[in-house]
């Protein structure tokens, strides 16, 4: 296998889950009995805005609750150490990564201490509650909504992204069940591009074949351990 020097890793829930924040698809996966599918949707913001703000509004004031894990620390000192590329994707809504002080991360599904403006596509960093109707400070218009990418909605970044796994000599997957499309594609792109490929999860995730290798446990411990080894080696 030929040196590494450009890395991507892709993040899901999983990494957030030793914080205490639910994934979607585990236990506790439902919120007031709704399938995040039937919350995270343009249709039904539109049909009922009410139960989306409120949902996202108790996922913003939970952040205030949690800390970023021993994934999302040894995550950031990867960041800080590695001379290479690299790039961290998650589909994580929360600031955990941020808050363990990684900085070349994207979050490609958004985030919920920000605001999209529906009417003029302004992106505002956004603290507490966002009720319906709330106003844009870039526009007027009172067109205010959690700036999560919904289902049917095309990620952030992609351009970005792309090019990363293009470049990259290994593509790390941690703590995400590969459910949901375009990040459950990354590995096949990876491969394609000759990329060595590393699945960390508590268990084999729906592509986790794909992978060159799979290691199965908490995030917690898997990643710190596989960070060490990393910044050992090099
Ligand atoms: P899921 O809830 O689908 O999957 C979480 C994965 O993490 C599962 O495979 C678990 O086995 C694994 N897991 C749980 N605890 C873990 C731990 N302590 N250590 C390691 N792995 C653990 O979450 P995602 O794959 O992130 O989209 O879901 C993808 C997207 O679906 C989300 O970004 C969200 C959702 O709809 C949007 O909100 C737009």
């Amino acid at each position: 296998m030929h040196a590494i020097r450009n890395i991507v890793v892709l993040t899901g829930a999983g990494v957030s889950a030793e914080s205490g924040i639910a994934t979607f698809r585990g236990p506790g996966g439902l919120w007031e009995g709704h399938r995040v599918e039937d919350v995270c949707t343009p249709e039904a913001l539109r049909s009922d805005p009410a139960l989306v703000h409120r949902f996202y509004d108790l996922r913003r004031a939970a952040l205030g609750g949690v800390e970023p894990n021993a994934a999302h620390h040894a995550l950031a000192r990867l960041d800080r150490a590695w001379t290479g590329e690299l790039l961290i994707v998650t589909q994580n809504v929360d600031d955990l990564h941020e808050r363990a002080g990684a900085t070349r991360l994207l979050h490609m599904h958004g985030e919920l201490c920000s605001a999209l403006c529906a009417a003029c596509g302004t992106r505002t960093p956004h603290r507490g509650a966002l009720p319906p109707g709330s106003a844009c400070a870039a526009c007027g218009a009172a067109a205010l909504r959690p700036d999560i990418v919904f289902f049917g909605e095309i990620p952030y970044r992609m351009d970005r992204i792309v090019d990363a796994i293009g470049a990259c000599d290994l593509f790390v997957s941690i703590g995400t069940s590969g459910a949901v499309y375009p990040a459950a594609g990354f590995v096949q792109w990876a491969r394609e591009r000759g990329a060595a490929t590393l699945e960390l999860n508590l268990e084999r995730s729906a592509g986790s074949a794909m992978f060159d290798e799979s290691r199965l446990g908490p995030a917690g411990e898997l990643v710190p351990a596989w960070v060490d080894a990393l910044l050992a080696a090099r």
